[in-house]
């Protein structure tokens, strides 16, 4: 990312009006990866246009799978079966995205052929002995940058075979690099969580025809079935909504309407952190599309107070923290965060980013090693530094709103990862922000 992007907003204004935000990037990854092994063409409609999604497209492009689009948020691929992949003649370069390397990873280590992944900056200092213990314990062979980091080159030709796998901390993406796995290996494979992550991989697969067992926290497959090529609508991604639950939360006089947003109860934590705060958030319209819950939520100004965040609800709210810190710095009260060292280990260090970009900004914050300690009030405004963290940058916008002062936010372009017209949907609610 060589652009230097700079948010600038102003204070006093609220948030009004009906939006639907971008496409879910969970499953708009999950959406590609599975629509390529697949038998059979899939339509996706909905997919999220952001960087991350796109690094996961050219991969599978570069792999010999032919998809069209994304074109208006339409994309077609035309799966080769979950044998069909074809040796990328150069590595595979996954940008700054997680999900993305992770989850590919588990599909990798099926393959007859070698490859390498590759990231950006922060990719390529995220821990992956996460994903290469368990996929070497099913007898792949991956070798990691020094420190278990990217990147990742993976040998093929192994024959898997299922394993049982206690996941050691509670994450989507190593089990979801695990089930993948498992479709390649010889009998079963199953993964128990230590909480209760998103659940995006196991819907899919059961979209894609494929049998996936879940009983309380054990999920289960077994190996070498058949992936069907199916239609996915997929919705607002809840984690982009976030930021404008929050900003309506806390501009006086707001009222906004999201539309169809994702609200499968994997992600919905941050819906019930807000309304534990006192947060007036309304679900309407719900219904069920492909398999996955989806709702139109108003959100109205409401006085917040601070809270201690149940530990339960963190995995379940693991990417909205840098928008709720936010919230809890214009509640009143103190607002406590335990349990949540794995934001330590985000696109930044989401702990530290943020109590960094709050203090500069007169908060009262104290990071902790798992969480944080923010004694609500205001803010003055300031200048922060986002790290490269598209997260940090749109909650700091949010932040924006009701601070005294200006607010600089440095370091926004990986905005576009998740959310690329965020500038463009936030000044259409009434955030006062200047992109340059
Ligand atoms: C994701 C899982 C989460 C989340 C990430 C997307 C996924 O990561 O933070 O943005 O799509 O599976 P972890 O599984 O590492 O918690």
């Amino acid at each position: 990312m060589n652009k230097k992007i700079t948010f600038i907003t102003k204070p006093n204004r609220k948030l009004t009006g009906t939006i639907r935000v971008t496409g879910d990037k969970s499953m708009s990854h999950r959406s590609i990866m599975l629509g390529a092994l697949a038998k059979g063409s899939t339509k996706v409609s909905g997919f999220l246009n952001g960087e991350d999604c796109l690094a996961t497209i050219k991969a599978f492009r570069k792999m010999g799978v032919e998809i069209e689009g994304p074109e208006k948020g339409n994309v077609t691929i035309h799966g080769v079966g979950l044998k069909g992949l074809k040796a990328p003649i150069a590595d595979l370069d996954m940008g700054n995205s997680g999900t993305a390397m992770r989850l590919l990873t588990g599909i990798m280590v099926g393959q007859d052929f070698d490859v390498s992944l590759t990231g950006d900056a922060s990719l390529s200092k995220r821990p992956m002995r996460r994903i290469t213990r368990p996929l070497e314990q099913m007898g792949a062979n991956i070798t990691t940058g020094e420190g278990g980091t990217p990147p990742l080159s993976i040998r093929g030709g192994n024959q898997l075979s299922g394993i049982h796998y206690d996941l050691p901390v509670a994450s989507a993406q190593v089990k979801s690099a695990v089930l993948l796995a498992g479709l390649y290996a010889e009998g079963e494979t199953s993964v128990t969580e230590p909480a209760v992550t998103r659940d995006h991989t196991e819907r899919m697969l059961r979209g894609f025809g494929y049998t996936v067992v879940t009983k309380g926290n054990c999920i289960s497959l077994r190996g070498k079935g058949e992936l069907i090529a199916c239609d996915i609508d997929i919705p607002a991604d809840i984690s982009s909504a976030a930021f404008f639950m929050v900003g309506a939360s806390i501009a006086k006089g707001s009222d906004l309407t999201l539309e169809h947003v994702g609200v499968n109860p994997t992600r919905t934590g941050v819906i019930d952190i807000l309304k534990l705060m006192g947060a007036d958030i309304t679900l309407f319209n719900q219904k069920e599309v492909g398999g996955e819950p989806v709702a139109d939520i108003r959100i109205r100004f409401a006085a917040l107070k601070g809270i201690e965040i149940p530990e339960a609800l963190v995995p379940l709210a693991i990417d909205e923290f840098p928008s709720i810190f936010v919230a809890a710095c214009f509640a009143e009260g103190q607002t406590v965060l335990t349990g949540a060292e794995e934001l330590r280990v985000k696109e930044s260090d989401r702990i530290q980013v943020m109590a960094d970009g709050l203090l500069a900004c007169g908060a009262d914050v104290t990071a902790t090693p798992d969480g944080i300690i923010i004694n609500g009030g205001t803010l003055s405004g300031g200048e922060i530094d986002s790290h490269g963290d598209h997260r940090i940058a749109m909650a700091f916008a949010m932040a924006g709103l009701c601070a005294d002062g200006d607010i600089v936010i440095n370091d926004c372009a990986n905005v576009d990862t998740s959310f690329p017209n965020f500038i463009s949907i936030a000044l259409k609610t009434g955030v006062n922000i200047k992109c340059c």
